[in-house]
């Protein structure tokens, strides 16, 4: 079978259906005014090692309103990743409804926010990772209602919980991530195996 995206209903089910599993990025931002605001992202990913670069999208709307997320960025140029642990994953569903931007999601959820170093938005206390970010651009892609606008930024500053790190390993069974699947359909890591990536050796001349 193939699909052409412009002809098949609902394309977007086919590909958040193949593109999978998909990190988490559970972001905190603040508004002008001082609103706190905490929602998920799996339209995510570490695209860059210098600058250390990670991308995530929104949708411009949300069903009745504009995404506050997205909102908050354009106007502050900051916010927090919080990578998502099996043990918060249900704090992170929680944040996920279309709430107006007065609610605070993190006492929707049940989560604490701590001051971070370098940025206004707060963190997620109960978060293993949290990486502080800088705005570098916001690319829009598509057009009106639909359009989503791609967040490209560079990590300033990330703490970690002592115990997920040990040198530069990251204790995988530790941090205990959650990833997305299609739907309403989840994934963790504790299947893991190695495979060792092949080298190859130039003849010298
Ligand atoms: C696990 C998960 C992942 C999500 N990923 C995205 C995403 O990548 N892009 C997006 O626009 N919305 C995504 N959403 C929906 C947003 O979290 C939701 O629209 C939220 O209300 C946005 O909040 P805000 O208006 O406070 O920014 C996701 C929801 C969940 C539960």
């Amino acid at each position: 079978m193939k699909i052409d995206p412009n002809t098949f209903e609902n394309f977007n089910r086919v590909l958040t259906g193949v593109v999978v599993p998909r990190p988490i990025a559970f972001v905190s931002s603040i508004s002008p005014e001082g609103i706190v605001n905490l929602a998920p992202f799996s339209f995510f990913n570490a695209v860059s090692y210098s600058p250390p670069t990670i991308v995530f999208s929104a949708a411009r709307h949300a069903g009745w309103k504009e995404k506050d997320t997205l909102a908050n960025i354009e106007a502050t140029g900051e916010f927090v990743v919080n990578i998502v642990s099996e043990d918060i994953a249900e704090a992170m569903n929680s944040t996920a409804a279309e709430f107006p931007a007065e609610v605070d999601e993190f006492e929707i959820a049940g989560l604490t926010a701590l001051p971070s170093d370098t940025v206004k938005s707060p963190r997620v206390a109960e978060s293993p990772v949290n990486m502080e970010c800088r705005l570098n651009q916001i690319v829009t892609i598509g057009e009106g209602k639909s359009s989503h606008g791609l967040v490209i930024a560079e990590v300033v500053l990330l703490h970690i919980r002592d115990d997920v790190i040990n040198g530069h390993r990251i204790d995988q069974q530790r941090l205990k991530p959650v990833g997305r699947l299609a739907g309403n359909m989840y994934c963790t890591t504790l299947d893991t195996y190695e495979m060792i990536r092949p080298t190859y050796k130039r003849d010298e001349v």
